[in-house]
């Protein structure tokens, strides 16, 4: 406890003592709320999230609470450099990843804050607290993250908290909490990109080699 007052106040800055990275497989269930400033808009998300870093692919189906039918399946596969976002009307865009696939860590620059257990005298959950600077493009922030340790020195999220502002000014605010986590995925089609991703694709690269066509006839010409 008073480790914990002191690095909330600042007073000490304890070197990480313990940094973790979630199992390979998982599935599980997480709940976010949030406060978008700007758009002075609360929301509620549930999402199912499913993470392989064997095959280095995530999957997440996003629902937006109050509104069901509201569904986004989104599809990141770092094999193949790929995400897809398929929206519940089957529309499908994707886009180049640009970033390496990292698994799901406490970054070793997270600042240890404390252990405290979850729960009650009868029932209860180890966890750890740590607090860390993150940055998106232009938006920075602080998210402060609970984690479960596991045995084999493995953990999983329990929750986030996280601020984000730009050039000083507050732009969000989210709380975040994980469950359910189970260490295989039984359903693996998930990860699958259904037909009408690869249309797209293929119109353009049809296309592209009629351009190149034409660009050959004028090069010969
Ligand atoms: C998909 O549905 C949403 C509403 O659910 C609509 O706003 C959007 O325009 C639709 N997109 C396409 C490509 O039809
Ligand atoms: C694909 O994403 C872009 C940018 O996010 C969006 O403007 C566009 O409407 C999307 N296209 C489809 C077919 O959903
Ligand atoms: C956690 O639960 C165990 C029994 O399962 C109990 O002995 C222990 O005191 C509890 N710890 C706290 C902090 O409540
Ligand atoms: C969590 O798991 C329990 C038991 O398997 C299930 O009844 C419940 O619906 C799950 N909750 C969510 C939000 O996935």
């Amino acid at each position: 406890m008073y480790r914990l007052l002191l690095a909330v106040l600042g007073l000490a800055n304890f070197p990480y003592i313990r940094t973790c990275c979630s199992p390979d497989v998982l599935q599980g269930t997480a709940m976010y709320y949030g406060y978008i400033v700007k758009e002075q808009k609360p929301y509620q998300n549930m999402i199912k999230f499913y993470y392989d870093a064997d095959e280095k692919k995530i999957a997440m189906i996003t629902n937006t609470m109050g509104n069901m039918t509201d569904q986004v399946r989104d599809i990141y596969d770092y094999s193949a450099r790929k995400r897809y976002v398929i929206t519940n009307n089957n529309t499908c865009n994707v886009t180049e990843l640009e970033n390496p696939f990292e698994k799901i860590c406490v970054p070793s620059s997270a600042n240890f804050m404390g252990s405290t257990n979850l729960g009650n005298s009868k029932a209860n959950m180890s966890v750890d607290m740590y607090r860390m600077n993150v940055k998106k493009g232009k938006m920075s922030g602080q998210a402060d993250i609970m984690v479960t340790p596991m045995e084999g020195g493995e953990c999983t999220l329990v929750g986030v908290v996280m601020n984000g502002e730009k050039n000083g000014d507050f732009q969000m605010t989210e709380t975040s909490i994980y469950m359910n986590f189970t260490f295989e995925i039984p359903d693996k089609s998930v990860f699958e990109p259904p037909k009408q991703c690869f249309k797209h694709n293929k119109m353009e690269s049809i296309l592209f080699e009629v351009l190149g066509g034409i660009r050959r006839e004028i090069f010969i010409w």
